[in-house]
C-alpha cells in the first residue's frame, strides 16, 4: 500500500483510498467539501513523487507542473510527500457581505467586498467557508469591472450553508471565500460566433455574468438564452432580461417552464425547447448550467446536434446539494 508524508508523519493508505479519506481516517483535518474532484477546496501540492493525472483534472498547467493535486480523487500507486496550502497559495480571504436581497422567493442575491483584489472570469466559482467550517461553492454571477462579487443562492431542502444564508446571514456578516475557480467562462475572441445559454434554477447565475461579459467584449453574435424552471419562483431577473434583450438585438431570452402552461413563458423544459429551436448548433459556443442531468443529457445532444466537445462549457454549480 502507499505510503503518504505530511509533515513529520507517514500515513500508510488502505486500499483503493484516497488521500483525503485516508488523511481523515488518521484523524488528519483537510478542507473538503464536494468530494468529487470538482470545487477544489481540497487542493494540495505534491513535494516528492508525482501525483495520477485524474487527480489533477481542472487544474491550471501551471498548477499541474507545481504538483498541485485535488485530494479527494488522488489514489496514489507510489509513495507520496505532500503539504498542506497556507491562505495564500489557495488565494483565500475575507470579505464582507454588502447587500442581501431576495431575487425570488427561493433565490437570495449576496454581494461582497473581498477585502483584496480577487481575480476572476464571469461564469468561475468560488468557496464560501462558513466560520464552522463548512464550505460550499457558489457560480459568481457579477462581472470583474463591478464593485462586488455577486452570488444567487438557492435556498435547498434541509441546505445548512443556504439555509443560513437565506435566514441567519445579516449585511456586514463577514465570511472567507477562495477561488476562483472552473473553465466555465467567456473567452474573447471569434465575437460573431453564435452563443447558446441554457440554465436551470440559480444556474442563471453563471450565465447571467457570461452574457454580460461577451456583451462588455462587444460579442457581435446571437446569444440565445433559455432559462428554465418548473415552476415561476425560480424563474428570476426576467425583466432585467427583457431589457437587455431589448438593449441589444443580438440577445434573445426565453423563459421556459416545464410545469403548467403559462402566458409569456415557453412551455417545456429548456435545454429539449433550445434544441428544437435552434436545430443544428455546428459552429454555436454553448454553455450548460444548472441540474446534473440536464447538463449532462444536453452535452451530448449539443455534440449531436453538430456542436463542438471544445465549445461546450458546463458549470458544475449543484455539487453544493445540502
Ligand atoms: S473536496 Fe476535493 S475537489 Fe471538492
Amino acid at each position: 500500500m502507499p505510503k503518504v508524508r505530511l509533515g513529520d508523519h507517514e500515513y500508510l493508505l488502505a486500499e483503493n483510498e484516497s488521500i483525503l479519506q485516508g488523511l481523515t481516517r488518521h484523524g488528519v483535518t483537510i478542507p473538503s467539501s464536494c468530494q468529487k474532484g470538482i470545487c477544489q477546496t481540497c487542493l494540495m501540492r505534491a513535494i516528492a513523487g508525482t501525483p495520477p493525472a485524474e487527480c489533477q483534472e481542472g487544474l491550471s498547467p501551471t498548477q499541474k507542473q507545481q504538483g498541485y493535486f485535488l485530494a479527494c480523487s488522488c489514489k496514489p500507486k507510489t509513495d507520496l510527500t505532500i503539504a498542506l496550502l497556507d491562505d495564500s497559495a489557495r488565494n483565500k480571504m475575507q470579505a464582507r457581505i454588502t447587500d442581501k436581497t431576495l431575487l425570488s422567493p427561493s433565490i437570495m442575491r449576496l454581494r461582497l467586498q473581498p477585502e483584496k483584489s480577487f481575480d476572476y472570469r464571469a461564469g468561475q466559482f468560488l468557496n464560501l467557508h462558513r466560520p464552522d467550517g463548512l464550505i460550499r461553492s457558489y457560480s459568481i454571477a457579477s462581472i470583474p469591472s463591478e464593485p462586488f462579487l455577486e452570488l444567487h443562492i438557492e435556498r435547498l431542502d434541509n441546505g445548512k450553508m443556504s439555509g443560513w444564508i437565506h435566514d441567519e446571514v445579516t449585511v456586514n456578516t463577514e465570511v472567507e471565500i477562495d477561488g476562483a475557480h472552473g473553465n466555465c467562462f467567456y473567452l474573447e475572441g471569434n465575437p460573431e460566433q453564435p452563443l447558446l445559454l441554457i440554465g436551470t434554477g440559480s444556474g442563471l447565475a453563471p450565465l447571467w455574468g457570461i452574457l454580460r461579459d461577451a456583451l462588455a467584449h462587444n460579442h457581435q453574435g446571437d446569444i440565445h438564452l433559455f432559462h428554465g424552471s418548473h415552476s415561476r419562483d425560480k424563474l428570476y431577473l426576467g425583466e432585467a432580461l427583457r431589457q437587455l434583450a431589448r438593449d441589444y438585438p443580438q440577445v434573445h431570452y426565453t423563459p421556459c417552464l416545464s410545469g403548467s402552461e403559462q402566458h409569456g413563458y415557453a412551455h417545456g423544459r429548456a435545454n429539449e425547447l433550445a434544441l428544437a429551436q435552434l436545430g443544428s448548433l455546428k459552429g454555436w459556443r454553448i454553455f450548460l448550467c444548472g441540474h446534473p442531468e440536464m447538463v449532462k443529457n444536453t452535452q451530448m445532444e449539443a455534440f449531436l446536434a453538430g456542436a463542438s466537445m471544445q465549445d461546450i462549457y458546463a458549470d458544475p454549480f449543484t455539487i453544493s446539494a445540502s
